[in-house]
């Protein structure tokens, strides 16, 4: 089982095309928890191996990053997918992103290529679920993330892709798509992965952006995906825990902790009940907080 380390910093999660060499390299510099460098939709289809060398050599000249990396490839069933699959395996990011995964078959395919070398043995599996067959099967597809070797641990919502799919147009496509982004939420968490919304198109509407991000937060994603750099500090502000949560959390630990709480599994706390869960998730919070903080320090000058 793999499960998803909550800890684990994934509230920024910036898409970068594969043929763009000069924001390939910028991309690196910026305060995103996460990149995707794209081979796919963002990348038309004469420019497939422009991106693929660009996407090696920076990989080549970069092998090691302060921050996850991540290569989306083109689906194995595109004229592109297979050397996709082995351009990315042979460069050695944290993970590959699956695009337009309808089933578990799609995201074995790809953890059948990785099984084929000794090097790409850490190597995850990120799955996009943006077609309505991909949304009915997200409950099959992130059980996967609990048997070993099947590598996936986090599932990416391509929101455009689905609206298109399913026939929806116009600014209110986001708010007919919600009962199916809870669905792949809910999917995601029974399943133990990481789950990431969307991306916001408009990245000259910073309201908008902050205000998508911070649903996001509510609606139980652990992260957004963005499309440009202006995109990463609400994302960041958003999915980090709030001050008055990590206070809290502090005084529940520091209420188990306590002589008159040893060893019990329920405990009055500020005039409610909590219960080892609550613990469980407050101490949760706190590593996240904690890794917050410290990827700060990190990237201020
Ligand atoms: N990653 C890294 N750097 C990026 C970036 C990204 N996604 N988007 C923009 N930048 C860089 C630009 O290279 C530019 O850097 P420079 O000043 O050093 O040259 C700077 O940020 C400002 O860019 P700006 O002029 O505001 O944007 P743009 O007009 O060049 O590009 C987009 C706008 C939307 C085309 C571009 O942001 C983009 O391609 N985003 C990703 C799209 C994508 O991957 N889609 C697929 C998934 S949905
Ligand atoms: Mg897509």
């Amino acid at each position: 089982m793999t499960d998803f380390d909550r800890a684990q910093l994934r509230r920024s999660v910036l898409y970068v095309p594969g043929d763009r060499p000069r924001a390939v390299s910028k991309a690196e510099t910026l305060a995103a928890d996460a990149i995707i460098f794209d081979l796919e939709d963002a990348v038309a289809p004469g420019a497939k191996a422009d991106a693929r060398e660009t996407v090696r050599a920076h990989f080549a000249a970069f092998p090691a990053s302060d921050r996850e990396r991540v290569i989306r490839i083109n689906a194995l069933s595109t004229p592109w997918g297979t050397e996709d699959v082995l351009a990315a395996r042979a460069a050695m990011p944290d993970a590959i992103l699956i695009p337009k995964a309808d089933d578990v078959a799609d995201v074995l395919a790809v953890a059948d290529a990785l099984d084929e070398t000794d090097a790409a043995e850490t190597m995850r599996l990120w799955a996009m679920i943006e077609t309505p067959r991909g949304v009915l099967n997200a409950p099959a597809i992130t059980d996967l993330s609990r048997q070993s070797g099947a590598r996936l641990d986090c599932l990416v919502v391509g929101t455009n892709d689905l609206a298109k799919e399913a026939g929806m147009a116009g600014v209110t496509a986001r708010q007919h798509l919600h009962a199916w982004l809870m669905q792949i939420v809910l999917a995601a968490k029974a399943g133990g992965a990481c789950v990431l919304d969307g991306v916001f198109n408009d990245h000259k509407d910073a309201a908008g952006c902050a205000a998508e991000c911070r649903q996001g937060a509510e609606m139980g994603f652990d992260g957004k995906t963005l499309i440009h750099p202006a995109q990463i500090a609400p994302a960041n502000a958003a999915f980090a825990p709030a001050a008055e949560d990590i206070e809290r959390a502090r005084r529940l630990v520091a209420a188990f902790a306590s002589d008159d709480n040893a060893g019990k599994g329920v405990i009055a706390f500020e005039g409610s009940m909590a219960e080892l869960l609550h613990l469980k998730q407050a101490e949760r919070l706190l590593a996240r907080a904690a890794a917050a903080a410290q990827r700060e320090r990190s990237e201020s000058p």
